[in-house]
């Protein structure tokens, strides 16, 4: 499908739950959350059904986000439902690993590609410092057992602030070198303010190429990360919520007042 700017939007980023185990301090308020309730998040049959409009409309590529996705309960069988939708090329995740070692194979079998995996460190104190009481072993842990689950390529999310800590990025990415991880580095964003960049190596960031929408976990289709703009599936129905979501995607991002990272996954 192309949108008003004749963009083609083929990517579709579903958050499977606003929950998370850990408290980024970019991205999570450290106690207290304001959590959806479970009656507004979507059940797996109505995530399965919008993946299948998104298809048939040209998406053909999904990628599923949190909060953390491998705490939402079974999250195992909607990959494989998800996966199951005929027409699509790409299926992934991103993770922050905490639980990938229990799940990298089962997830593999049930039909997901690839991982993307959010690493800012590799200094155990300053990792659990960023993610408030994280154990960077889990994620290498993790990483290791999406090796040996055949998901790749692994990508790893590394978050750079406004004083980035040189000896730790050179750190990180001597490390994604060692072990075969493709690396993105991304500029730590603000919603609020409207603060962004290209993510380097990646796609992010770049409103003239941009080409995906999004999904939240209570339903809403978001044209844009930095705009408040969202059009519910369960009011407009499947189809038009996709499709006012294509027509009103703005040209650039500008401030989302209303959301937060762990709502929309990054
Ligand atoms: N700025 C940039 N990236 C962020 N993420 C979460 N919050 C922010 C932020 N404020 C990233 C995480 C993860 C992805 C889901 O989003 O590091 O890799
Ligand atoms: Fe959780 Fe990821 Fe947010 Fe960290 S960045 S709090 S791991 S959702």
């Amino acid at each position: 499908m192309l949108d008003r700017f004749n963009r083609k939007i083929n990517y579709l980023r579903i958050s499977v739950t606003d929950r998370c185990n850990l408290r980024c301090h970019y991205c999570m308020p450290e106690n207290d959350p304001s959590l959806l309730r479970h009656e507004d998040i979507l059940t797996f049959e109505e995530m399965q059904q919008v993946v299948a409009v998104a298809v048939a409309l040209g998406v053909d590529k999904i990628r599923l986000t949190g909060g953390e996705p491998l705490v939402r309960r079974d999250i195992v069988e909607l990959v494989s439902m998800i996966a199951a939708v005929p027409g699509l090329n790409d299926l992934s995740m991103t993770t922050n690993a905490m639980l990938l070692g229990r799940f990298a194979k089962a997830l593999a079998n049930a039909g997901l590609k690839r991982i993307n995996i959010s690493l800012d460190t590799i200094d155990p104190l300053k990792f659990k410092r960023i993610t408030r009481g994280g154990d960077l072993q889990k994620v290498f842990d993790g990483i290791q057992a999406a090796r040996e689950a055949g998901l790749r390529p692994i990508k790893v999310n590394c978050v750079v602030g406004n004083q980035p800590d040189v000896t730790d990025i050179k750190n990180v990415e001597r490390y994604c070198h060692e072990n075969g991880l493709h690396i993105r580095f991304i500029q730590q964003m603000d919603l609020q303010t409207g603060h962004f960049d290209i993510v380097k190596g990646g796609t992010g960031g770049d409103c003239k190429h941009c080409n995906r929408l999004r999904l939240t976990s209570d339903g809403k289709v978001k044209p844009c990360l930095f705009s408040d703009l969202s059009f519910d599936i369960r009011l407009l129905g499947i189809q038009k919520a996709m499709e006012m979501a294509l027509d009103n995607k703005p040209e650039k991002g500008t401030v989302s007042l209303n959301n937060c990272f762990h709502n929309i996954g990054g």
